[in-house]
């Protein structure tokens, strides 16, 4: 717990900082199949949470939940915690994303998947190697079998690139954090599964909706976003044709008006 405790301080003191230190230049690496089209659905999509507890998953399930266009399944490690703390109002159900066979049930049959899941542990059995990576691997298995039509993974700014203080810092920190993170969007991008890759910057949780949204395509992007921002734009890739098949990243834009993001993805190009 300590040591959960001491990782979030961290990480929500420095990474808004780090991000501001330059980093070495790089493209995106994609590999993979190229992401199928979503077609048009006959019943109320399905929305799978995985990391519903998390501050960020929280309010993609608080935010799903008022859209009356989805039924909502909730994903926790401890759903009797869960519901103490989040409310009985959603449908929870337990699942490990380093468990595979726990997978496997809560994703049969559902529409869609939002990935809000961290490790809480710099290594070890939950940390990011089987959490970041593993748990990512394990989700798009899931999916696949389960007939999935599109993961939206919540990643991060950083991820994809090389060298550079910044991911330096939190690879360090972070028990290689954003390497074992670029591996979980390498197998998701390579699984056939639609997918899109949502990497927002420094998160705060400060109210959304506050500021215009940038959204790019820059490994060596910088900024800060709110979770909450990040939690509209990851739902708002939901069979969202213009953001299937792409990684991208998000910050806050003070220059943007706030809601011009949402044309935004159709100028953003597909992985390859
Ligand atoms: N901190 C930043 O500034 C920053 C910047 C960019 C991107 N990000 C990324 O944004 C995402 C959301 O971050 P956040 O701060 O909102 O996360 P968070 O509050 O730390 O929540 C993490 C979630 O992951 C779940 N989880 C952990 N291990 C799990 C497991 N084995 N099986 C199932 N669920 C598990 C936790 O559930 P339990 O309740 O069971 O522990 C919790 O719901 C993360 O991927 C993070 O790396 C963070």
């Amino acid at each position: 717990m300590h040591a959960r405790l001491a990782k979030a301080r961290f990480l929500a003191v420095f990474f808004p900082l780090v991000l501001l230190a330059a980093a070495a230049p790089a493209q995106h690496e994609v590999t993979g199949e190229l992401a199928q089209p979503v077609g048009a659905l006959t019943v109320t999509p399905v929305v799978v949470v995985a990391g519903a507890t998390g501050r960020t998953g929280r309010l993609v399930l608080e935010q799903l939940a008022k859209d009356k266009r989805y039924k909502v399944k909730a994903l926790a490690r401890d759903p009797a915690k869960a519901r103490r703390e989040l409310g009985a109002g959603y449908e929870w159900v337990a699942a490990d994303v380093t468990k595979p066979e726990s997978l496997v049930a809560p994703l049969r049959g559902a529409t869609y998947v939002v990935c809000a899941i961290d490790a809480t542990e710099r290594s070890g059995p939950n940390g990011p190697e089987f959490v970041d990576y593993g748990g990512v691997v394990n989700l798009a298995d899931a999916a696949r079998a389960g007939g999935v039509r599109q993961v939206a993974l919540i990643s991060s700014i950083g991820v994809g690139g090389e060298g550079g203080f910044t991911r330096w810092i939190l690879n360090t920190i972070g028990g290689d954090v954003l390497k074992w993170k670029a591996k979980g969007e390498d197998y998701l991008r390579a699984s056939g599964v639609p997918y899109s890759i949502i990497r927002p910057g420094g998160l705060s949780d400060d109210p959304g909706g506050a500021t215009g949204l940038r959204l790019v395509q820059d490994v060596d992007a910088f900024g800060n976003i709110t979770r909450a921002d990040t939690a509209t734009v990851a739902i708002a890739t939901l069979g969202n044709p213009a953001a299937v098949g792409k990684t991208f990243e998000v910050v806050a834009d003070d220059q943007a008006r706030p809601g011009a993001w949402r044309s935004a993805f159709a100028a953003l190009k597909t992985d390859r």
